[in-house]
């Protein structure tokens, strides 16, 4: 097996209470499963799942002190609710503390609470398996996203940052802008789709 993976592994069984650690393997599971259906490389893709949640064993009241400690950039809403934050963090310790130079990983990891404009096919595979894996059973739509990821990935990225959006509303919770703009532009993004599908088949 990958020395890495192993290593990884023993360290953040260390690091995360049992239940961060059940979640941190289920997503990194779930993430190869995305990534064997959508031709990303598997290793990569298992990776990014181990270490995304590797800044959860530090408490959320520390994440912006230990942020600035590091000079990551934050915005004053991330200041203001710092849930997200252990993305940021967690992305800078795969990078510092695990040794990983893989941008594409380290973006997927500093994205996978908020989503992005323009998300890469990691960012997706992280950001839904994130959400849809096995030991997650609150959301009602669980069993349909879990279907939809594997027939249309950007269709169950929609289907996740609205439904999200639409649960932080509901019970008026801070919504991160990135958040916002994660579905704003993935509404245009459609709507260019619609446009572009119907300009092909008056083209017929
Ligand atoms: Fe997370
Ligand atoms: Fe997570």
């Amino acid at each position: 097996m990958n020395d890495f993976i192993v290593y990884a592994r023993k360290k953040l069984k260390k690091k995360l209470s049992e239940s961060r650690y059940e979640h941190t393997l289920s997503v990194s599971y779930t993430c190869v499963c995305l990534a064997m259906r959508y031709g990303y490389p598997l290793e990569k893709a298992e990776i990014a799942g181990l270490l995304h949640d590797c800044a959860k064993c530090y408490p959320e009241d520390s994440y912006v002190a230990r942020c600035e400690k590091h000079k990551i950039p934050l915005t004053a809403d991330e200041k203001a609710a710092p849930a997200v934050l252990h993305a940021r963090l967690g992305a800078w310790m795969a990078q510092h503390r695990y040794g990983i130079q893989d941008e594409e990983i380290l973006n997927a990891i500093a994205c996978h609470t908020t989503g992005k404009p323009g998300m890469g096919l990691l960012d997706k595979i992280l950001y839904i398996a994130d959400y849809i894996e096995i030991r997650r059973d609150k959301a009602e739509n669980l069993p349909a996203m879990r279907r939809l990821a594997f027939e249309d990935i950007d269709e169950a990225l929609f289907q996740i940052v609205k439904g999200t959006l639409t649960y932080l509303q509901k019970r008026g919770m801070h919504i991160d802008p990135t958040t916002q703009e994660t579905y704003e532009y993935l509404v245009s993004q459609r709507k260019q789709q619609v446009i572009a599908d119907t300009a092909g088949d008056n083209g017929r």
